[in-house]
């Protein structure tokens, strides 16, 4: 079995629904195993067993949410040289446009040097039906480049 992580922060749950839908993408594709985690809870374990990662935050005061700044702050050393090329996908949410906080999620994607395995899906407030489906799409992608 693959494991696909999915590692989000949420407040008042739209990123959360994001992260949900994701999962459940992944999970569609069979030999894939999915662990759904808020960031100030996920481990350098977690990230170091998956095979592929999702990264997703909301927009709070036009950067990334504290609570996914302290997994990538924690991770960091540890992971270095050991996550390189491992496949992930980037979701943000926004009151208004999400681009600031994707933009913040893939700089951090880079310095860790992990593979973007699709393009990356935003929201602005609650997700649509659209939107989710977006994000099923995604997980979808992310448990397929884990098996490729
Ligand atoms: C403390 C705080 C700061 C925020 N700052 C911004 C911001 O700078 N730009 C923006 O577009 N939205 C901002 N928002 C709105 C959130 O990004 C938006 O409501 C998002 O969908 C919340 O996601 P969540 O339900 O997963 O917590 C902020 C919200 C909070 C609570």
């Amino acid at each position: 079995m693959a494991k696909v992580l999915v590692v989000y922060h949420s407040m008042s749950g739209n990123t959360r629904q994001m992260a949900e839908a994701i999962a459940e993408g992944a999970r569609s594709v069979s030999g894939t195993e999915v662990d759904v985690k808020a960031g100030l809870e996920a481990t350098i374990e977690d990230l170091l067993e998956c095979a592929g990662v999702a990264l997703g935050s909301p927009d709070y005061f036009s950067d990334m949410a504290g609570g996914m700044k302290d997994f990538f702050d924690r991770t960091y050393y540890p992971a270095q040289d050991k996550v390189t090329g491992k496949p992930c996908v980037i979701f943000g949410s926004a009151g208004g446009p999400p681009t600031v906080v994707i933009e913040s999620l893939r700089k951090m994607a880079e310095t860790f040097k992990l593979q973007e395995a699709a393009e990356p899906v935003g929201a602005s407030g609650t997700p649509t039906e659209d939107v989710l489906e977006e994000c099923q799409e995604l997980g979808r992608k992310l448990a397929e480049a884990t098996q490729s």
